[in-house]
């Protein structure tokens, strides 16, 4: 068997040239990064999409960056080999080079990511110059950015026309020359997302962008159906866990109502020295009596 080795940049970089896809899934936890780990992916990305899927928001927007850090430390403990990426939360991208920086220190040095992924374009490629220049590899993101959802009025497909994708295209090419390592390419036409892809010497992972970025990414409760029965269109349900999830748990609430959990295998008794020390020889017949009729009180 092949022996398994960190993903770095220069994996990313070797992946685009030998066109190997890379596959990319969100994890917000240990046990998520785990999965994503076993199953073998290259890359997993700590998504502000945290606030929709795990913490019950509307948007991404209203994630802090102590929830960033909270949900990467448990993230990196649960992945050894894939590239954690950790997101910068909303508005954080746009702040000065200096709080940038201070922001993306602490996802590096005490949750322990990989890489940064900003959103964004021509307003934030001086803060991705610092932070490659600081040495901190940045995961760029373009075309649909969930943290700017009121401003774009929706959740809605970028870069249809022309001059939107001239931008989207300038947009990425500025970014590569900024020092991004890779490019996350959301909701762009498939076509949009091929020029963009070939035009650039970084991967392009796709989510909705169409089969000719350089690598997928899935968000992990999407790809699962966890949570919710709504998944958007351009997302693939490959099991539905959420609905396996509910019945264990309504069939542990039913046994436990019904006095069948726990089982005799699943409890631990004292030895017959101890009760009679505690309860002594009548009140120890009672005890038995008691634990072979779990339903008298
Ligand atoms: O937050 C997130 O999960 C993301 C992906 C949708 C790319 O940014």
């Amino acid at each position: 068997m092949k022996k398994r080795r960190k993903v770095t940049t220069r994996t990313l970089q070797r992946q685009k040239k030998q066109k190997e896809p890379i596959a990319m899934i969100t994890a917000y936890d240990y046990p998520s990064a785990k999965l994503a780990e076993q199953a073998g992916a290259d890359m997993i990305l700590v998504g502000d999409s945290l606030g929709m899927v795990v913490l019950g928001y509307d948007s991404t927007i209203p994630v802090t960056l102590d929830d960033m850090v909270h949900h990467t430390k448990a993230v990196t403990r649960g992945a050894k080999y894939a590239m954690v990426v950790a997101d910068l939360p909303f508005a954080t991208a746009h702040f000065s080079k200096d709080e940038v920086l201070r922001s993306a220190a602490r996802l590096m040095q005490e949750a322990g990511a990989y890489a940064v992924k900003l959103e964004g374009g021509t307003e934030i490629v001086e803060n991705v110059r610092a932070l490659t220049a600081a040495g901190i590899p940045v995961v760029s993101h373009l075309g649909l950015t969930p943290q700017s959802v009121n401003q774009l009025g929706g959740y809605l497909i970028q870069g249809k026309d022309v001059s939107g994708a001239e931008k989207l295209l300038a947009e990425a090419k500025l970014l590569e020359e900024a020092g991004a390592c890779a490019l996350v390419l959301e909701c762009v036409p498939e076509e949009l997302a091929r020029l963009i892809s070939e035009s650039l010497a970084i991967p392009t992972i796709g989510i909705g962008a169409g089969r000719f970025c350089d690598g997928q990414v899935l968000v992990f409760h999407d790809l699962l159906q966890i949570g919710s029965d709504w998944s958007p269109s351009f997302a693939k349900t490959y099991a539905q866990v959420g609905q396996i999830m509910q019945q264990a748990i309504a069939e542990y609430v039913t046994e436990v109502k019904e006095r069948r959990f726990p089982e005799e295998k699943h409890v631990t008794h004292l030895s017959q020295e101890t009760l009679a020390t505690l309860y002594g020889a009548r009140e120890e017949q009672e005890y038995d009596h008691r634990r072979n009729n779990p339903s008298v009180v």
